[in-house]
């Protein structure tokens, strides 16, 4: 395959655009090394996402987001898989793209509900368990996922090589 990417490669996109299936393929094609936001988030606060959410609100988890974007400021040679929200905040915007490229990956309302309807694990979608439903929160953030994007990457129907080869391609 190419040569590793000199800079580090921020993946963003809706629940179930793949970002993290595309991070660990990234990771292992270039021995980069993969930095998954909501894992590590998970184990600084020593609680599952959706527990955070349960007991400290969504806004408490999003400040999180926004610390460890502060705290990752200055890696190099990573891939790093953020949670879907992570756009939503423009400061948050600014410290990705000082991280490196801004890859978003893109799918369809039916392709997301197909990927992510046996997955509890995700609190905003616990509510939203049918493609309409998924359709309205994606278009709420559609704006915000463009704005943060260097690329865009489509993952319906392909498989993660090909999506990989396209993105390397491109950057
Ligand atoms: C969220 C996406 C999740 C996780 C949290 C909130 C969102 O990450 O950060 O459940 O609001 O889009 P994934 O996109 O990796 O599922």
């Amino acid at each position: 395959m190419n040569q590793k990417p000199q800079k580090n490669i921020v993946l963003i996109g809706f629940m179930g655009c793949g970002k993290s299936s595309v991070a660990k393929a990234l990771g292992k094609s270039f021995r980069m090394e993969v930095i998954e936001m909501d894992e590590m988030i998970s184990a600084q606060q020593n609680l599952p996402i959706p527990e955070i959410f349960d007991r400290f609100g969504e806004e408490y988890f999003r400040d999180l987001e926004t610390a460890l974007l502060e705290q990752l400021q200055g890696r190099t040679g990573c891939v790093i898989s953020c949670g879907g929200g992570v756009p939503l905040r423009p400061v948050n915007v600014a410290k990705m793209k000082a991280l490196g490229e801004v890859v978003l990956l893109t799918a369809t309302p039916e392709t997301i509900y197909t990927r992510t309807c046996g997955d509890d694990n995700r609190p905003n979608l616990k509510n939203r368990k049918s493609p309409e439903a998924i359709a309205e929160l994606l278009e709420q953030r559609r704006p915000s996922y463009e704005a943060a994007a260097d690329y865009m990457v489509a993952t319906d129907g392909r498989s993660v090589e090909a999506i990989c080869e396209e993105l390397v391609h491109r950057i």
